[in-house]
């Protein structure tokens, strides 16, 4: 039997889970509210609230799964990217565990993770996991990727953004129309109430497969400077346009070089990973390029899509089946590697 506790601090959510041959036992987030009111995460707040919270959240998982500390084979924890402060309390956490019970340690790259998040189980006989080679589409508010996904450890990152990420795109706009941190959130609710082909915003063309979002965000800046000296109630009165709009011109950007990819690599199978994957329009046209495509695609569940310890554990798990141990000196690293 191998059961992996998996330990999640990179941002602002912490959490732990249970995995026990590749069954998802149980998985507890500690969400910060202490960002809120600065509109944005405050990395010497998150820290400190990765500090307060991590015993209680390890503690709740182990009891939710109704394992013991020493029934534990392995300790997996997110190593990075992610803010430096935040990842030093679960490395730290995953250290002092592990040594104590005297059992090995996995670092999981978070990245990998999000992707990995498509093979946790709630059930053994669940059988929905994704074929390699896949292609994932991982947004989130710090990446736009498609990654080629040739075996959980042989990722291959074929296109990305080279400015901002989707998520940052519906944050930063949102931010400008005042609605409020995340934006993202907002604006899909306020889009179902709106009609998408009120505004046209600009679409990058990028050869390859990578993205571009601040066009889209300085088209979108100029277009309400240019209607508030018009009108200044112009955002209150469109705003539902507006964000029906910019959701629609962000997910048809997204889904144009995915279809490109998909179209290039023969690959049918193609995934969704990472915050801005909760977002009703981008799943949506996922189903839609099911339909038109034949696509086989993998929408993961909401609580995977943003950052949970579930997909860490589960990393970790094919982690050590491969016996792929981290050294006790390992340090965290903040910035993308994959
Ligand atoms: O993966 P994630 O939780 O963490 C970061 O990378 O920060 O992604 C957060 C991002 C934010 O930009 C948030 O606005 C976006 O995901 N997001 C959404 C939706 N839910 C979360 N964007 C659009 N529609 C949503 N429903």
């Amino acid at each position: 039997m191998i059961t992996i506790l998996g330990i999640e601090s990179s941002c602002d959510d912490t959490a732990a889970a249970v995995i026990r041959d590749g069954v998802l036992l149980s998985n507890i987030i500690s969400s910060q509210k202490v960002h809120e009111s600065y509109g944005g995460v405050v990395p010497e707040l998150a820290s400190r609230a990765h500090q307060q919270n991590i015993i209680p959240v390890v503690d709740q998982a182990l009891k939710k799964a109704g394992v013991n500390k020493d029934e534990l084979t392995a300790i997996a924890f997110t190593r990075g990217p992610g803010l430096m402060g935040s990842l030093l309390v679960g490395t730290s956490f995953a250290k002092g565990l592990s040594s104590a019970l005297n059992i090995p340690m996995i670092d999981v790259n978070h990245l990998h993770a999000h992707v990995l998040a498509h093979f946790i189980k709630e059930d053994k006989d669940d059988n929905s996991q994704p074929q390699y080679p896949f292609l994932c589409l991982l947004v989130s508010g710090g990446n736009s990727q498609i990654i080629l996904v040739k075996s959980y450890k042989d990722m291959e990152i074929i296109g990305q953004t080279i400015d901002d990420a989707a998520g940052e795109a519906f944050d930063k706009c949102a931010k400008v129309m005042g609605l409020g941190y995340p934006g993202g959130p907002i604006v899909d609710r306020l889009a179902k109430e709106g009609d998408a082909t009120k505004f046209k915003f600009n679409k990058p063309h990028i050869p390859g497969y990578d993205y571009s979002f601040s066009g889209l965000k300085t088209s979108f800046l100029y277009l309400l400077r240019n209607e508030l000296k018009k009108d200044t109630d112009f955002i209150e009165k469109n705003k539902v346009d507006l964000c029906a709009s910019l959701q629609k011109t962000i997910i048809d950007v997204l889904m144009e070089q995915l279809r490109k990819a998909a179209k290039d690599l023969r690959i049918k199978e193609v995934a969704v990973a990472g915050g801005v994957s909760a977002n009703s329009g981008l799943r949506a046209a996922f189903e839609d390029h099911a339909k038109r495509f034949g696509w086989k695609i993998h929408i993961p569940p909401f609580g995977y899509t943003t950052d949970n310890a579930a997909m860490i554990a589960m990393t970790g798990y094919f982690k050590y089946e491969d016996k792929d141990f981290c050294p006790m000196e390992a340090a965290p690293f903040s910035r993308v590697v994959m």
